[in-house]
């Protein structure tokens, strides 16, 4: 059969005339034919869905309400473009009173962004030439450096352990790929470790990135999820914005992942580029929605709220899996518990399986346990378990996590 001549005109960088072709299925489709077919095996059955990267509830009645009243004015209708001071006045409120950063300029030094995806997406744009190097690291969320390669750039990983504490080793990046090499992405707390960065570390990287010529883009998504303290702002770093900026999101903070909004904040030349890239990008997020989102920056205690439900739901997981042999540390941040894969399962009366990667192990959960979980074997085997799992109150949650140590427990694993 002739192929229509479409299939010749597609871009190198999606596959060129091979693009659609593959056969490969990857990670997260694995995961969802997985779960159907264990629902088809067990109709009756609930899936135990502790592999979601998004939170199980609504964005607050308050917000739903500021959106609702915003929605009405005449004034909010049009293209919102680069947007109006609303929420970049309420960002440089947020970064002072919740992240400790005083001093940012709302006119120069924040723009808001339709969710840090879509930042991640623009920001390359406006330094990958090709041939450039961006460092990123693995496990993580890919977004920045596949923007990159799109533009003729390449991409150099830098793996986190948790021998380094999931933080990446700088002095590891080789010299060849620093000379040249333009920014660095890091995140944190991180997604899918769950591991926080430290000051100390924020202030190595300062130093990194000015010896070394890097602009540093710090993906906040999950800056305010956290368990106990403070949230740690890149930003805070002295130095901090002269090499970059930081994105924060009404995402996960807020419980308003559909929502798509957040902010880019810090450097001014560096947000002038992304305002530029962004303004030929899209036309802005609807001002309504900004204006909810700038609400929500002036409300943290939604997130102080959400964080504290995450923090119990974590207390609780982190027992369950370790009663079951698995390593469970409670992070200090985001709701994603990391661990390492087992590499095989003996369950009780029934033969041993091994594993040869976190993929296969996850595989098994879901179809012999029914329990969903995301496999990372990017930097050694492991399982992501995230505490946003579906229920509808604390009982509910807490028999979820009854229902998950029974699917656990009748198993010997072998680590
Ligand atoms: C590390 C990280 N950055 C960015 C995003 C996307 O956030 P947003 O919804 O603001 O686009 C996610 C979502 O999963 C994430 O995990």
């Amino acid at each position: 059969m002739n192929e229509p001549y479409i299939q010749n005109l597609f871009a190198e960088r999606i596959g060129g005339r091979e693009y659609g072709k593959s056969t490969a299925i990857y990670k997260f489709e694995k995961i969802k034919r997985a779960k159907r077919a264990a629902l088809a095996a067990h109709p009756a059955a609930e899936i135990l869905d502790l592999g979601v990267g998004e939170p199980d509830e609504m964005a607050p009645g308050e917000v739903l309400a500021e959106l609702h009243a915003e929605a009405q004015k005449p004034d909010n209708r049009g293209y919102a473009d680069n947007g109006d001071a609303v929420l970049k006045h309420a960002a440089a409120r947020y970064l002072d009173r919740v992240c400790g950063v005083p001093g940012i300029n709302p006119d120069t030094e924040v723009i808001h962004s339709i969710g840090s995806k879509a930042a991640l997406s623009i920001l390359p744009a406006a330094f990958v030439n090709p041939g450039d190097w961006v460092l990123m690291t693995t496990p993580g969320y890919p977004v920045f450096g596949t923007h990159a390669r799109y533009n003729g750039g390449l991409v150099h990983n830098m793996p986190l352990t948790a021998g380094k504490s999931f933080l990446p080793d700088l002095d590891a990046v080789p010299r060849g790929v620093l000379a040249k090499a333009k920014a660095m992405v890091l995140n944190y707390p991180n997604n899918p470790t769950g591991a926080s960065a430290t000051p100390d570390f924020f202030a190595r990287v300062v130093r990194f990135a000015k010896s070394h010529g890097l602009v540093i883009i710090h993906d906040a998504a999950y800056a305010a999820l956290v368990f106990e303290g403070k949230p740690l702002s890149f930003l805070a770093t002295p130095g901090a914005k002269d090499v970059g900026v930081e994105l924060h999101s009404c995402s996960k903070s807020f419980n308003m992942t559909g929502w798509r909004c957040g902010f880019v904040a810090g450097n001014e030349l560096i947000v002038k580029a992304y305002g530029d890239v962004k303004d030929n990008t899209d036309s802005g997020q609807f001002l309504a929605i900004q204006h909810a989102a700038a609400y929500c920056f002036d409300h943290p205690e939604i997130t102080e709220r959400i964080a504290a439900k995450y923090s119990c739901r974590m207390a609780a997981l982190v027992e369950v899996l370790g009663r079951a042999g698995f390593s469970a540390r409670k992070p200090a941040g985001s709701f994603f518990l990391y661990v390492p894969a087992p590499k095989a399962a003996l369950p009780k009366g029934g033969a041993r399986v091994e594993f040869r990667t976190a993929e296969d192990a996850s595989q098994w959960l879901i179809g012999e346990r029914l329990i969903s979980t995301v496999p990372w074997d990017e930097a050694g085997p492991h399982l992501r378990w995230s505490v946003t799992f579906t229920a509808k109150d604390e009982a509910d949650e807490a028999r979820v996590l009854r229902e998950l140590a029974n699917r656990l427990g009748n198993v010997f694993f072998e680590f």
